[in-house]
């Protein structure tokens, strides 16, 4: 139980950083990504508009004519200009391969003039990263043609990537430190819980323990005035003395029970287990329990191989059939009918209990297991319950790996089914 408890707080904690880092890992990296692209547009459109200055006097010039296409190893920048036409009149470009692939870009711009934008060309042997920017070439208001700028801003971009990869590995580093740090504080943290869970516990074992002797005193001191023949007792007294049994058998019941659940959280408590044949042991429940079930009316049907061998605590096992065909019984009206069903499939027997008792509503249903938990009070206490049995059921089949479910239906019946490992 603590540890999964452990292990949820050690796994939230971690989430809660992991989500933590994730925003702030995303934030700081389009953060960064938008202000670099941003300031690399301003840059660009900066220059195109100086550019644009700058090669009027070409342009006057040159109005139409050949296309004046040049290669410039060391520039850095692509330019295009076009005239009124638009047609290509000069390019100037320091690779050929680069100017290529930016070309049909160019050719097809539709971006507003006095805008730049960056696109992602796929290139052997790696995609590149440009900046592309156009502005009107005029002189006096009157426009003469348009120029293009490109920029390769790979490295800028690569750099960037890298950046995002730094983070990730950060982000992973820091949570692998998050989750070691996360399960040293939950382990800490869990000290004071688990010991005043612990003084808990064993002062109900303690108290049940020690409240077992006197109540044993009092129910055969009870039975004993009882048994008394010569002593006058009135009608009062000896229905008073009645009640009194019954409350005593009550507590005693409660008592038991609370033992056995303090008993059974008590560290390194293990079932003893051996082989046995499951089928004995639901006779010999069903055989015990058939005196309420003939006083209700109740048909009792079983569906058992003949044998079937099982390697379990027996006398727990004993006392989860009991648990169960008890609160069948108790919880199905006169000339109901419950059916005890046992099989085995590979390595896994089906123990299952069908009643068509009074139901347990969806809501109910995930509470039944806990301490203390009855849907009707009133009903319970009447029928004599504490509300503790199916705890102890969920212990017993928890302590043999094995799984217990419920499925209900209000007004129709409850059926309990455990799954149990054969070995
Ligand atoms: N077969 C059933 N049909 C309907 N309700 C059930 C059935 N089994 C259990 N319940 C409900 O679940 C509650 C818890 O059951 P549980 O066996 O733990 O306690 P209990 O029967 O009240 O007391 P005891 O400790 O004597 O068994 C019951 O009070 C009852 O409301
Ligand atoms: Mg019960």
């Amino acid at each position: 139980m603590f540890d999964e408890i452990r292990k949820r707080l050690v796994f939230f904690n971690t989430a809660l950083m992991a989500l933590l880092l994730i925003c702030l890992m995303i934030v700081s990296y389009f953060g960064l990504k938008l202000i670099f692209f941003h300031e690399e547009r301003q840059e660009a459109v900066t220059y195109v508009k100086e550019e644009a200055m700058e090669v009027v006097p070409f342009l006057k010039k040159k109005p139409s004519g050949d296309v004046e296409e040049r290669f410039e190893p060391n520039g850095k920048t692509y330019y295009y200009i076009y005239n009124l036409r638009h047609r290509l009149i000069k390019a100037e470009f320091p690779d050929q391969k680069r100017h290529l692939a930016i070309f049909p870009f160019i050719r097809n711009w539709k971006e507003p003039v006095g805008h730049a934008k960056y696109i992602i060309i796929k290139m052997s042997p790696k995609r590149r990263v440009f900046i592309i920017a156009s502005y009107n070439i005029s002189d006096q208001m009157k426009i003469l043609g348009t120029i293009y700028i490109a920029q390769d801003i790979t490295t800028w971009y690569d750099r960037l990537q890298v950046y995002l990869l730094a983070l990730c590995l950060i982000g992973i580093i820091f949570l692998i430190v998050v989750y070691w740090v996360g399960n040293v504080m939950a382990n800490r943290s869990m000290i004071p819980i688990y010991k005043s869970f612990e003084q808990q516990r064993q002062f109900t074992a303690d108290a049940s323990h020690e409240l077992r002797t006197p109540l044993a005193v009092l129910l055969s001191g009870t039975e004993a005035i009882m048994a008394d023949k010569e002593s006058q007792m009135s009608l009062f007294v000896s229905q008073t003395l009645i009640d009194m049994k019954d409350e005593i058998r009550k507590l005693n019941k409660i008592v038991t029970n609370l033992l056995t659940l303090a008993r059974a959280e008590e560290e390194g408590q293990k079932v003893f287990k051996e082989y046995f044949n499951i089928v004995e042991v639901v006779h010999e429940v069903v055989h015990s329990l058939s005196p309420l079930a003939i006083k209700k009316n109740i048909d009792i049907a079983i569906k058992v191989p003949d044998q079937l061998g099982l390697f379990a605590d027996k006398q727990r096992l004993c006392q989860l059939i009991y648990i169960l065909l008890d609160n069948a019984i108790k919880y199905t009206p006169t000339k109901g009918k419950i059916f005890i069903l046992l099989t085995k499939k590979e390595d896994n027997v089906r123990i299952s209990v069908q009643d068509s008792g009074i139901g347990i509503a969806p809501d109910d249903q995930k509470r039944i297991f806990e301490r203390f938990y009855r849907v009707d009070k009133s009903r319970s206490r009447e029928q004599g319950g504490t509300g503790l049995g199916l705890s102890i059921a969920k212990w017993i089949v928890s302590a043999h790996n094995g799984f217990i479910e419920v499925k209900s239906e209000p007004g129709q019946g409850t059926t309990f089914e455990v799954r149990l490992k054969s070995q």
